[in-house]
């Protein structure tokens, strides 16, 4: 048995060097990777944890990142950023440069390069013209999926969310697959960049118009996430944009920047330049998070209406109008499907403890209720007590031998410990259920992906699993 105190200290290097913060149930995942690392090296694990402490050791580093980071992306993702790049930001910042006549956008926390290419092609629609100079720089510190981007090869699964028109425009299909076309590929670099490190040239002041670093803030720690976005501030050009993820706000009042929202979805301005255009409503002045409004309320709703379009919205990733809708349409939900898809909303849109609360309540009243545990155990999986969630999954199971989705999380989780029997069980069972799940169970419980993403996903799980059921 490991004495403690070693993971603790393996944890402190990875903030370190990597800027990464870690929940305490991954505790165990880091304890086997140290003791593998160690033994990969033929030392010591008190050897190894203070070799990586001493000094530099670039190789060691870049194999925690390949081991641990998470790479999970795909091209115009959360469309409706996009849709306020294209039609908000862009037109903005092509107005701003029209003596210049360049762009420049950063994808920071590139992954395989999907969003840096992303980026190329909203700017390229927004100014086809050849002769502005558009240029996107991908960074990233993991350089698997850097050489991924750099191949610009990508499977059907990537583009899930690119329009046909776009994808018949910007890409070329063969091998099974599709080629982003050369006219996209030459407007963007990649480069690898640990952001925890400094970097002067990437972060020169005033440089970007645009930058996105979405999904990667969460993996930081405070220290690292401030820093971050205080380089990525000033290396914006004033009345430059930065976008961040969806859960990743920085409240109504961020040093040197404005909160700017529109499409259902949120951004920053920084500071300065020249005087907006009239379309982009300012921001309210509204505490933290960041709630955004719209132009056009919703049409009064008649309440029988409410679930079903509270669904929908849901369905769309469009998780604070769906809770709008829901809550503003009376008192209170109360009948038991619309207080789950209060919870489930309630934990989309980060305001997890409601949602645990909520979660519990319905289980107390009915503690027969499936669903009500599956949504807890999401909750809880997400507050970091993966052990209750593993519990809660079992027990929907239990309660309903035909749901597919806490099969699936226990597979998942299995294999997250190590525990690949477990999860080849889980999962090969999840596989078989998927077909029959219900929808309105996908909607809610799946996170975002459909019935075959969701079949996709178990079936790679599963086959990366080293042992079969
Ligand atoms: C979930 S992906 C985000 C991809 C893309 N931005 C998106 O939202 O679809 C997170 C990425 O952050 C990268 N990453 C993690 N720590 C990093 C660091 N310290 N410096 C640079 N990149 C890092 C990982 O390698 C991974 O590719």
């Amino acid at each position: 048995m490991s004495r403690p105190g070693r993971p603790g200290r393996f944890r402190e290097l990875l903030a370190k060097r990597l800027g990464w913060t870690f929940a305490d149930n991954d505790a165990r995942q880091l304890e086997d990777l140290l003791r593998d690392r160690a033994a990969q090296h033929g030392m010591h694990v008190e050897d190894y944890l203070t070799r990586l402490d001493a000094r530099p050791w670039e190789a060691e580093v870049t194999e925690l990142v390949e081991r641990l980071s998470i790479t999970e992306t795909y091209f115009f993702r959360h469309g409706e950023q996009f849709a306020a790049l294209r039609e908000d930001a862009l037109p903005e910042r092509i107005a701003a440069r029209s003596a210049q006549r360049t762009l420049r956008m950063l994808s920071v926390a590139c992954s395989s390069g999907e969003e840096a290419y992303s980026l190329a092609i909203a700017a390229r629609q927004a100014r086809p013209d050849p002769d502005w100079l558009i240029s996107v720089t991908g960074v990233d510190a993991n350089p698997q999926v850097l050489r991924k981007a750099e191949k610009a090869w990508y499977s059907t699964w990537s583009l899930r969310e690119t329009p046909d028109t776009v994808r018949r425009r910007w890409f070329r299909q063969a091998d099974s697959g599709y080629w982003v076309v050369d006219e996209i590929r030459r407007l963007v670099r990649f480069q690898r960049t640990n952001v925890a490190a400094p970097d002067d040239d990437l972060w020169r002041p005033e440089q970007y118009d645009v930058v996105f670093c979405r999904n990667l803030l969460m993996y930081l720690t405070p220290d690292v996430v401030s820093a971050l976005v205080e380089r990525m501030t000033r290396a914006l050009v004033p009345g430059g944009f930065l976008f961040l993820g969806h859960t990743d706000s920085l409240g109504s009042n961020p040093a040197g920047l404005e909160l700017r929202h529109s499409h259902h979805s949120f951004y920053y301005r920084r500071h300065g330049g020249p005087t907006p255009l009239q379309r982009i409503a300012p921001a309210p002045a509204a505490s933290s998070p960041p709630v955004p409004s719209y132009a056009v309320r919703p049409e009064p709703v008649v309440p029988e209406d409410v679930y079903p379009r509270a669904l929908d919205l849901l369905r769309q990733e469009r998780f604070t109008d769906a809770l709008e809708l829901l809550t503003a349409s009376g008192p209170g939900p109360l009948e038991p499907r619309d207080r789950l898809l209060h919870g489930v909303l309630l934990a989309h849109t980060g305001r997890l403890d409601e949602a645990v609360a909520l979660a519990r309540k319905l289980s107390d009243d009915n503690g027969l209720n499936p669903d009500a545990h599956q949504l807890l155990g999401l909750c809880l999986e997400d507050g970091s007590a993966v052990a209750e969630a593993i519990g809660q999954y079992r027990l929907a199971a239990y309660l309903d031998p035909g749901f597919a989705l806490p099969r699936m999380r226990l597979g998942q989780l299995a294999r997250r410990q190590g525990d690949d029997r477990t999860a080849a069980g889980e999962l090969e069972r999840a596989l078989d259920l998927l077909a029959q799940e219900d929808d309105r169970r996908i909607t809610l419980f799946g996170g975002g992906f459909g019935r075959i993403a969701l079949t996709v996903l178990c079936r790679s799980e599963l086959d990366a699993c080293a042992v079969r059921p």
